[in-house]
């Protein structure tokens, strides 16, 4: 249970729960959820067994609703390791230990299905579904209308996975629809806004610069200067 909202005491209970987001993402998520006015709900795309959802539910204000949309099938990739997945009642479980229960709204169900009956407007959007690139640019093109202007859109895996890294390339960094783009871990955030205009865009094509060569200086052999660098400046990205 959550005795005052910080996340010095939420994160024993994020580390508690078994999922895929390092303390630094989800302190982030705690943190921009802790920004939402309660203009529109915060919707998560993938919720796993509740460690990001716990995040975002605790930073959350009273009054917010988390949208939690996964079948508890799991994705295509666990399901190649595991088998057969069935992640609801651990998912159950970690929401009422931590005592947010009362602000999650779970769907279990695809995020297609879910968006068929979904209504309301979206004030933070968080993303970590199925990772194919077909699959994420549905989730993108299914949700984001819903986003309000001035809403956060974040990816989870969107710095070294195939699919939500091109994604973000594409639809957030090349195009002129989101401003104030970053990268904390593995995740890329940005606000929705018309049109973020020539210099925000000159702006974010530096970013994206920035973060291929933060994903190169991880993934290859590279002098240990030029690895420093990349972790200098990622907190610039
Ligand atoms: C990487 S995990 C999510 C991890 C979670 N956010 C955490 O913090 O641990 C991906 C989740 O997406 C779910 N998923 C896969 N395809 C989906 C879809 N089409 N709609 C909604 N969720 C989906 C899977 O069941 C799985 O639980």
């Amino acid at each position: 249970m959550i005795e005052n909202k910080t996340w010095k005491n939420t994160e024993p209970l994020f580390s508690a729960i078994e999922g895929f987001l390092s303390p630094e993402e989800g302190g982030f998520l705690f943190r921009m959820a802790g920004t939402c006015k309660g203009m529109g709900a915060i919707v998560e795309i993938g919720s796993w067994k509740g460690r990001s959802t716990v995040c975002l539910a605790a930073g959350a204000r009273d009054g917010i609703k988390i949208y939690a949309i996964d079948p508890h099938s799991g994705s295509s990739e666990h399901k190649q390791q595991m088998g057969r997945i069935d992640t609801l009642g651990e998912f159950q479980d970690n929401i009422k230990k931590a005592g947010v229960g009362h602000k999650v709204i779970p769907l279990v169900k695809t995020s297609e299905l879910a968006a068929e009956e979904w209504q309301g407007p979206i004030e933070f959007l968080f993303i970590d579904g199925a990772h194919e690139y077909e699959l994420v640019k549905q989730d993108f093109e299914l949700w984001s209308p819903h986003l309000i202007e001035g809403g956060i859109i974040a990816f989870h895996d969107s710095v070294d996975w195939p699919g939500p890294k091109q994604l973000v390339r594409d639809e957030i960094f090349l195009k002129s629809g989101y401003a104030e783009a970053g990268v904390v871990g593995s995740i890329t955030y940005a606000k929705k806004i018309k049109d973020c205009g020539q210099m925000q865009m000159l702006g974010k094509k530096w970013k994206l610069f920035l973060k291929y060569f933060y994903d190169y200086g991880r993934t290859h052999q590279v002098p240990g200067w030029i690895r420093g660098l990349g972790k200098l400046m990622l907190p610039r990205i």
